[in-house]
């Protein structure tokens, strides 16, 4: 029952190096989809009107996921249960040591009517990625795509239709242990919630950002955890988009090293598509060195302008003087965000040292981004 299941939300495999960590199967002890247990609401709510807009991440579905583990009798069954709240002891690791990472992704709804996850391996690599790094046991990805697809089963009727709206799936795992001291869990908690979305650009139109950039404030660094979903992570970037909206700027791009790298545009990957120095028309994305969180679209968007052949594309890192000179001899066509909510974001203003820096972006079409725009919407 399982494979022929499988077969009708897993995304297609792609031909890309999707394991990012460890084997694909972690034959450690894990929760298995077939023990899932059942217990479908008795309160369905109302599904949201599709002629009113969604406010990302506020409406959720009738039901959630849940499995959870102790040191003494490992992996509990997985549940799929009525969407509820939690109950945590005060002390509970997750809440005050940030031993929390979390997950983002899309399901869509294709014309036929059957829904669609977007690359998901690829998340539940990362995922199994961050658990590693806060020491919390690990599990078979397998096992947690085929809980996650049976969760959206459930809840298939939230997925919207529209174009451009998705069903965002949430998965999150904490350190659960009920007591202060600083070390590894003996108890942690993995859960999954979906929420229906809207489209991040009604019609087919990209707005536009603006983006201080500040190298004051550093999100991560080498050595640190920026390339890994770790909600320690994002806590303190509020802050500092307060800061960038004081500015008059929409979102933040995230400077590293004291050449000023460009690493990241808010919660996402950043890309530029210029003439390089040498001469060459390329798109180029920073390096997965440690800082950059390695995202399932910027790779997505590699894989495309590869597979097209029509210019050089390149991970390598890109500083803010290589910008500004690039920017002076009118090189750059487009600079852009990638990321899970937006797909691609252009980016048309960037306030760095006083200066506003004026980005051609849109005068330039934006032609690379419109067609990605348009191939990933097509794969979705
Ligand atoms: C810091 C950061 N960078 C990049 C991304 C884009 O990653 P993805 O393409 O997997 O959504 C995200 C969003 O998850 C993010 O939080």
């Amino acid at each position: 029952m399982a494979a022929a299941a499988l077969g009708q939300i897993w995304a297609r495999k792609l031909p890309v190096p999707w394991l990012l960590c460890g084997s694909r199967r972690c034959v450690s002890s894990s929760f298995k989809a077939t023990d899932l247990h059942l217990e479908m609401t008795k309160e369905p709510h109302k599904k949201p009107n599709p002629s009113e807009p969604l406010v990302f991440g506020s409406t959720f579905t009738d039901h959630m996921l849940m499995v959870e583990w102790t040191r003494d009798k490992g992996w509990g069954q997985p549940r799929i249960k009525p969407f509820q709240n939690l109950t945590l002891h005060p002390a509970c690791s997750g809440l005050h040591y940030s031993l929390q990472l979390f997950e983002g992704m899309k399901a869509f709804k294709g014309q036929d009517q059957r829904v669609r996850l977007f690359r998901p391996w690829l998340n539940m690599d990362r995922m199994l990625r961050s658990a590693q790094r806060l020491c919390l046991p690990t599990f078979d990805k397998a096992e947690l795509l085929e809980c996650i697809r049976r969760l959206i089963e459930v809840d298939k009727d939230w997925v919207p239709e529209d174009t451009g709206t998705s069903l965002y799936v949430r998965p999150v795992y904490i350190g659960n242990e009920p007591s202060l001291g600083v070390g590894l869990s003996t108890q942690a908690l993995l859960f999954v919630i979906l929420c229906p979305v809207g489209s991040y650009f009604p019609g087919d139109a990209v707005t536009p950002v603006s983006l201080l950039a500040d190298p004051t404030f550093v999100r991560a660094w080498i050595g640190g955890v920026g390339d890994y979903k770790l909600g320690g992570n994002y806590g303190p970037t509020v802050f500092v988009q307060q800061e960038a909206k004081k500015r008059g700027c929409e979102q933040v791009l995230w400077l590293c090293g004291p050449d000023h790298q460009l690493t990241e545009v808010g919660t996402m990957n950043i890309f530029v598509y210029w003439t390089h120095e040498d001469g060459v028309l390329e798109l180029v994305t920073p390096p997965l060195d440690g800082v950059i969180l390695p995202g399932v679209v910027r790779q997505s968007v590699l894989d495309l302008a590869q597979s097209w052949g029509e210019f050089r594309v390149a991970q390598r890192k890109v500083t803010m003087n290589e910008l500004l000179r690039a920017l002076e001899e009118g090189r750059v066509r487009e600079v852009f965000g990638s990321g899970t909510a937006c797909q691609v974001c252009p980016v048309h203003k960037i306030l760095y040292q006083g200066k506003q820096l004026h980005i051609p972006t849109m005068e330039n079409g934006p032609e690379l981004i419109l067609r990605l725009q348009k191939e990933l919407k097509a794969i979705q």
